[in-house]
């Protein structure tokens, strides 16, 4: 009883603190070529096609419906088409800033 409540409140003020700390846009991007590349196509010049189904960060980042908090959750939470990567929350702010940031690259 405690414990889940607890839990709960470790997940939330994880969520809400994390934006506290300056996001690496280049470290998400060495992650996820570690990573994420796989199964998504994780950057434009990736020349290896993924046979997973899985969208492309640059498709992710233009969905208008994928804010940093969105991803978060995303990548906090198991999926089932998807491993859980066990992501640490620096991972997952520099990855997020990663994929957010091809959104603007696909703008100019
Ligand atoms: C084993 C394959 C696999 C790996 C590795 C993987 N993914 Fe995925 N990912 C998927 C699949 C498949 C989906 C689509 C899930 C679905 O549609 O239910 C997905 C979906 C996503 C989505 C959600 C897209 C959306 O539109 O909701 C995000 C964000 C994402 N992955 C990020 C990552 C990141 C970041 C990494 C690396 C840290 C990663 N994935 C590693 C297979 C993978």
């Amino acid at each position: 009883m405690i414990r889940r409540t607890c839990a709960a409140g470790v997940l939330l003020l994880a969520i809400s603190i994390s934006p506290g700390r300056a996001q690496d846009p280049d470290a998400g991007h060495r992650l996820a070529e570690k990573w994420c590349v796989n199964c998504h196509v994780v950057a434009s010049g990736q020349n290896r096609a993924t046979s997973t189904g899985a969208p492309s960060f640059r498709d992710i980042a233009a969905q208008k419906s994928m804010t940093p908090m969105a991803l978060r959750v995303f990548l906090q939470t198991p999926h089932d088409r998807m491993p859980d990567l066990h992501l640490s929350h620096a991972e997952i702010d520099d990855l997020s800033a990663y994929i957010l940031g091809l959104r603007d690259l696909g703008k100019s």
